[in-house]
């Protein structure tokens, strides 16, 4: 435990439960379901609303061996490809061995699925994919189906929910056993401001972190909450510096920021064509599946030709598809481009890539246990191994799904206990930064922790997040006026600044190439020395300890406790550390 918690006021009042579940996607109310049937009192803390989340954005669809001839084996090579060395083959193989089954379960809640004429499952192809197995729903509306479905479920089983709360910090006993949350409800229903609930088993399914970067396809509410909480309760957090970039987003002009409209790759799927201004195909000769390479194989030749041009965007172009498939097949975003004044039927849409998914997050094994007894993590927020240094197309509503049901599984069958929560009086509150720093830290991010990174964008990138983080700091030690007052907006932009710097510890240590981490002065791969995870936590002086792991897979001894993992130092990561 590092006794790290954000500044905030003592919880004014309280819920017990046995399970708190933090986050209303598909992960989290996918385990709350589960543990609300095996009949624990299970409380739901989101954030905005309970159908707000990232998952009411995905449009794609669950990758899962259903068509007929695809098989696990061959969901599990696509996956170990674009995951470039890093997956843990064994949660890879659970995630494609359990995935068909899970979404056959998913179906049972209520989620429709678009169907074929003969009424089978219709299926797609997206970026990596070798064969057609993309199950959607409403054409490209599935993340919001999924979420209708799971809502509806939540609200006929009558939890007990909380919306409009932001977790705070976690809870601990006195043997530093998860006791709960603390959190704050933006003034509805019965409770208002600063609370906790009190259970032994959290599930942190808080979403990603998108919010980092400038432009994102993110929500705003995605702004690495969960991970931000769990390196201040020491928890470990593994391969930070893979972000994976969308390549097609709707662009929007130069310097639009916060959420943009995705353009999805079942676009590609079905057959647009990327092309420069000219109408050249440029990925044609590039990769074995061209448009459908991989996303980061994408995504980089993307930027490599506006690059080369001088661009601001690419075209996706999908004249072809003609009016009546646009309308039924990809609704949402030809509305969505539409609002923005281009019509996808008869001209290019213009693209561009920005932030769409964290590989990275807090680790776990392969019942979503974290590092900290009783804490467990789902869905982005969580590193479980499955997405090693890129997320393969559509993996992530399903590792949500499958991962959700053996967490589940594994607190109705070991029940986690707890004793009293301490009071937190002994820590030091983490000092909070202004709210204007949001956009100052989404700049620095875009600059130099973005698609093209190298050792001197990420330098300045460190420096200018160490000045900020000083800053707050000295400003409480002088007491300084201008020190940020606690409320949603600081809380959020002091845990931004803390994912961000420890993403770009890790990006600076990690130097070469791989997956959706590409290091502009080091772009080959370097197997011998590099495939490897970085795994992070936080010291309590609030600096990253970055150690290396060949495997995802942890035990008693975890390798940041290794004697020799040294602190990053203010503007420098740390030596690399090989695990004990
Ligand atoms: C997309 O529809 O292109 C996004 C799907 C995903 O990120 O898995």
């Amino acid at each position: 435990m590092t006794g790290i918690r954000l500044t905030a006021p003592a919880p004014g009042w309280s819920i017990d439960a046995d399970v708190v579940v933090v986050g209303s996607g598909v992960a989290g109310l996918t385990t709350a379901l589960r543990c609300a049937a095996a009949g624990l009192a299970t409380v739901v803390v989101t954030k905005a609303r309970l159908d707000d989340g990232s998952t009411r954005w995905a449009q794609g669809g669950i990758a899962a061996a259903l068509g007929e001839g695809d098989t696990p084996e061959q969901h599990l090579d696509d996956t170990l490809v674009a995951g470039a060395g890093l997956c843990d083959e064994a949660a890879v193989r659970m995630l494609v061995t359990e995935g068909p089954d899970a979404v056959r379960r998913l179906i049972g809640t209520g989620a429709h699925f678009d169907t074929t004429e003969s009424g089978d499952i219709a299926l797609t192809r997206e970026g990596g994919h070798h064969r057609r197995r993309i199950a959607h729903a409403g054409g490209d509306a599935t993340g919001a189906e999924i979420s209708r479905a799971l809502v509806e479920a939540v609200r006929e089983a009558a939890l007990h929910t909380v919306e409009n709360a932001l977790v705070l910090d976690l809870l601990t006993d006195a043997e530093g056993r998860t006791a709960g949350v603390t959190l704050h409800v933006m003034g509805e229903g019965q409770h208002d401001g600063v609370g906790a609930v009190h259970a032994p088993a959290v599930v942190l399914a808080t979403g990603g972190m998108g919010q980092v970067f400038s432009a994102t396809t993110n929500p705003a509410v995605s702004t690495g909450d969960g991970v931000a909480l769990a390196l201040r309760a020491g928890a470990e957090v593994s391969d930070l510096e893979f972000v994976q970039f969308h390549p097609t987003v709707l662009f929007l002009g130069a310097g639009s920021e916060g959420q943009q409209p995705l353009v999805s790759e079942a676009v590609r799927g079905e057959g647009a064509h990327l092309v420069d201004a000219a109408g050249t195909r440029f990925m044609l000769g590039r990769h074995e599946l061209a448009e459908l390479a991989p996303r980061d194989i994408v995504a980089k030749a993307i930027t490599r030709r506006m690059e080369l041009l001088g661009t601001e965007h690419m075209y996706l172009d999908a004249r072809h598809f003609g009016a009546e498939m646009w309308e039924q097949r990809f609704p949402t975003i030809l509305a969505a481009c539409r609002a923005h004044g281009i019509d996808p039927v008869t001209e290019p849409v213009p693209v561009a890539p920005a932030a769409h998914y964290a590989s990275g997050g807090i680790r776990t094994d392969l019942r979503g246990r974290t590092t900290v007894p009783g804490l467990y993590a789902c869905g982005e927020v969580a590193c479980t191994g499955v997405h090693g240094a890129n997320r393969l197309a559509s993996n992530s509503l399903l590792e949500g799904l499958v991962f959700a049901e053996r967490i589940a599984a594994d607190i109705v069958e070991d029940r986690p206990r707890a004793g009293a929560a301490e009071t937190g009086d002994g820590g030091e509150p983490s000092p909070l930064i202004a709210p204007e720093a949001r956009s100052t830290i989404q700049r620095i991010m875009t600059r130099g922790a973005g698609v093209l990174r190298s050792a001197e964008s990420l330098a300045a990138a460190a420096e200018e997040l160490e000045a900020l983080h000083n800053s707050a700091a000295s400003a409480v030690e002088t007491g300084e006026p201008k020190v940020a007052v606690p409320g949603v907006e600081a809380w959020e932009a002091t845990n931004l600044l803390l994912v961000s710097r420890v993403l770009v510890a890790a990006a600076r240590q990690r130097e070469e190439t791989r997956g959706c981490h590409w290091r502009e002065d080091r772009p080959e791969r370097d197997d011998e020395n590099w495939r490897r995870h970085l795994v992070v936590r936080l010291t309590p002086e609030r600096r990253p300890v970055l150690c290396r792991t060949k495997t995802q897979a942890f035990g008693p001894v975890h390798p940041t406790q290794a004697p020799d993992c040294a602190a990053a130092p203010p503007t420098h990561s740390a030596d690399v550390t090989e695990e004990p």
